[in-house]
């Protein structure tokens, strides 16, 4: 028997100050998404940027549905939506806010499974890793790349 670890560095900032003025663009970028969530059932907004390669952002947020499963995440809608657009142009980063009726989260919400899968098959569609930027309004994490938040992960190879 072998025991395995499986571990990843991150960095975690305690004020936006300390982020590069890009992630910080995003990060705002993610905030004035979160605005115009479509949440009227859960209540909780959440809004993500994507910044591509040739620098442009792209935003989303949460799109709910009265059919709860049909909604989708914010990261999905602007993931997809900068790969439609831009199906030649790597992602760089994602950054991620959530609110709720208080307002901005403290802490940093974390994408759920499958936004994270969504992001690691765009990361190795583009060969080039991802920064995944979870932001809250006392502490923010810098994930250096999806890989790390989906370890076991289903990709391609299984399909060959
Ligand atoms: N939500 C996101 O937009 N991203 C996530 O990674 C987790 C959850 C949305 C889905 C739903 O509209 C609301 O937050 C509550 O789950």
């Amino acid at each position: 028997m072998n025991e395995k670890k499986v571990q990843f560095q991150y960095c975690e900032y305690t004020s936006d100050n300390q982020l590069s003025n890009k992630h910080k663009q995003l990060v705002d970028a993610a905030k004035q998404a979160a605005k115009t969530a479509y949440s009227p059932y859960s209540k909780f907004s959440v809004g993500a940027a994507v910044l591509l390669d040739n620098d442009e952002i792209i935003t989303g947020n949460n799109q709910e549905n009265a059919a709860y499963p049909s909604g989708l995440c914010a990261e999905r809608v602007a993931t997809f939506y900068a790969n439609a657009q831009y199906p030649n142009v790597a992602v760089r980063a994602i950054a991620i806010v959530a609110s709720n009726s208080e307002g901005f989260l403290k802490y940093p919400a974390a994408p759920c499974g499958s936004c994270r899968q969504v992001l690691l098959e765009t990361e190795e569609r583009f060969k080039e890793p991802i920064t995944i930027i979870l932001h809250g309004e006392e502490k923010t994490l810098e994930i250096p790349n999806a890989k790390s938040l989906l370890p076991f992960s289903f990709d391609k190879t299984a399909l060959d």
